[in-house]
């Protein structure tokens, strides 16, 4: 069976930075689910998650996704480049979130997570990767902090794509994305019963590094 490290956690939580730079440490591929469920959100455009079902299942069955490389070099394709920068804001966050409820795009998305998963190892990060998508996982993680510290660390992350953001806005944001994603029917963002769940409130980046690469090597 395939190696599989799972990461999981709200908006902010920092899993993205620290998840790539684990799977450097550990020599694993990373596959950034987030970055698929943004993807769809960018080719459906606002209002993507009211077209008919049919419709959105067939945007969804003609993007390719390919990952290639491993660790912190990996780059996860899609119909064979990358995922735009642009596409990191809260806006487009918010439109992933809501067709993210779907079951359809759900479906279709976990899918192709779990064939990627059948082909190599991977440190996969996201929403329901320890729950719904590689319960087998050999290791989960949970990552988690205070919603005001979330806020604060995505305005600094924002202002660095030069997308300069208010903290009051992002922190509702925030809250509003949470809260769509751990209420929705499907797959709800929630710790697996066995993940390690770690506090990233007052630690720094590289103490979150050492504490998940602890862990995936227990
Ligand atoms: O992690 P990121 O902020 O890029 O994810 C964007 C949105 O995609 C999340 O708010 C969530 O609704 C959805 N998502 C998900 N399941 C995943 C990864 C992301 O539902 N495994």
């Amino acid at each position: 069976a395939r190696r599989i490290i799972t990461i999981d956690g709200p908006a902010g939580a920092g899993k993205t930075s620290v998840s790539r730079r684990a799977a450097g440490a550990l020599g694993l591929p990373y596959l950034d689910t987030g970055a698929m469920f943004r993807a769809l959100a960018l080719r459906l455009g606002p209002g993507g998650h009211e077209l008919p079902e049919s419709a959105i299942e067939s945007a969804l069955g003609a993007m390719a996704f390919d990952l290639a490389g491993r660790g912190t070099d990996t780059r996860l394709l899609i119909d064979g480049a990358p995922l735009p920068e642009a596409a990191r804001t809260e806006a487009v966050g918010a439109m992933a979130s809501k067709l993210a409820a779907l079951p359809v795009v759900r479906a279709g998305l976990r899918a192709v997570q779990q064939a990627l998963g059948r082909r190599a190892d991977l440190l996969a990060e996201g929403r329901d990767m320890g729950t719904a998508v590689f319960p087998e996982a050999a290791c989960k993680i949970f990552l988690d902090a205070a919603a005001e510290v979330r806020a604060a660390r995505r305005v600094r992350q924002l202002e660095a794509l030069g997308a300069p953001a208010d903290y009051d806005e992002i922190l509702a944001a925030i809250e509003a994305r949470d809260h769509q994603d751990r209420t929705r029917a499907e797959s709800p963002l929630a710790a697996a019963d066995d993940a390690v769940v770690i506090d990233t409130s007052g630690l720094t980046e590289d103490e979150v590094l050492a504490a998940v690469t602890a862990a995936a090597r227990a």
